[in-house]
């Protein structure tokens, strides 16, 4: 049986009252997620002496993840990740959203979803959390209604489950902000990473798809195609290593769906390996390369590398791009997608 608690997790500074719900399992493993950005804040599993280890990152106040531009656990969107010049065509029509990550859009723009309060409702094995993006917000067109919903299982599986609908055509493309370490703490680099690609889109300096598809093969240093530490590579002559000060690239899925594995992540000091699957056909690699020297839980500090993110998504930029499927979401058309983190020993 999977209990489910509330408690308060303080006030933003314009006095709304946060929450924060632990969903523990008969195991004793827990999430805790909040409903200021529909943020995962705490994934608790045993290592390989049995001991808890909360294997993302995150921050102890509120305070502090109002202050944060690292999004941690946060659900991000409208659009996740970078729109070239915070533009992009829809129908014919030009639309521009905000820009705040120099000249492009970044994870759903100045206010994006991860600085709201979304509304919470709990179930037997989960919690959902749903808002209202009201037409012209960013300026996206048409009122979406975005619901969320994490679950947590027995066997340490933790699910979200992502779905939307909208008054008029609109661009969506949502994903989970968790940044991974399976240590607990410190570096990431020697976490050992598989996954299921064999391309990813080329990025400009500034992180942006250019449109061009590259195959690993051509390009070792971004292979995962074998299982292989994060650091091994992460320093090595490469120019997209090099554009974006280590992995921060859009991996084009081989597989999708329940049924087949999108991802890899073990630990080699704590014995934890983390299986990523999702029905979406991106996966953001990011080796937190942005994740300068800061203050995290426990009076811990955060350095960049210190944790890697495995953000599910559709391509960046895909509109501009022409990429396939691209991230639209029609009129009277549901968005469903489920992406699913599964805890383990190896
Ligand atoms: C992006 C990075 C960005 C980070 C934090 C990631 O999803 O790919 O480029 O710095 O989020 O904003």
């Amino acid at each position: 049986m999977i209990t489910i608690t509330k408690e308060s997790f303080g006030k933003l500074k314009t006095g709304e009252e946060v929450s924060l719900f632990r969903m523990t399992n008969c195991c004793g493993s827990y999430i805790e997620v909040l409903d200021y950005g529909c943020t995962l804040k705490s994934i608790c599993v045993p290592n390989r002496l049995l001991s808890p280890v909360d294997v993302c990152l995150s921050y102890d106040s509120i305070a502090e993840y109002e202050e944060q531009d690292g999004y941690l656990g946060a659900v991000v969107g409208r659009h996740a990740n970078r729109i070239g010049n915070g533009k992009f065509e829809l129908n014919g029509k030009k639309y521009s959203v905000a820009c705040n990550n120099g000249p492009n859009h970044l994870h759903g723009g100045i206010r994006g979803f991860d600085k709201y309060i979304w509304q919470a409702h709990t179930d037997e094995t989960g919690v959902s959390f749903s808002r209202l993006s009201p037409d012209g917000e960013e300026g996206y067109p048409g009122n979406l209604n975005v619901c969320v919903r994490y679950g947590w299982s027995e066997n340490n599986e933790l699910s979200i489950h992502y779905t939307a609908d909208t008054d008029a055509d609109t661009v969506i493309n949502l994903t989970n902000h968790c940044y991974f370490n399976l240590n607990g703490g410190g570096t990431a680099l020697e976490h050992v990473l598989w996954v299921n690609s064999h391309s990813f889109c080329e990025n400009d300096s500034n992180c942006l798809p250019t449109g061009r598809v590259v195959d690993t093969a051509d390009c070792p240093a971004m292979d995962f195609t074998l299982p292989k530490s994060i650091g091994r590579d992460i320093n090595m002559d490469d120019i997209n290593l090099k554009n974006a000060g280590g992995y921060d690239h859009n991996y084009i899925l081989s597989e999708r769906g329940d049924n087949f594995a999108a991802a890899m992540l073990t630990c080699p000091q704590s014995g934890i390996d983390m299986t990523v699957s999702t029905t979406l056909p991106g996966i953001q690699v990011y080796s937190a390369n942005f994740l300068t020297e800061r203050r995290g839980k426990n009076g811990s500090c955060y350095s960049e590398r210190d944790a890697v993110c495995l953000e599910t998504q559709f391509f960046p930029n895909g509109l501009a791009c022409g990429f396939e499927p691209a991230p639209v979401l029609k009129k009277g058309d549901s968005f469903d997608e489920t992406t699913r983190y599964s805890f383990s020993l190896v």
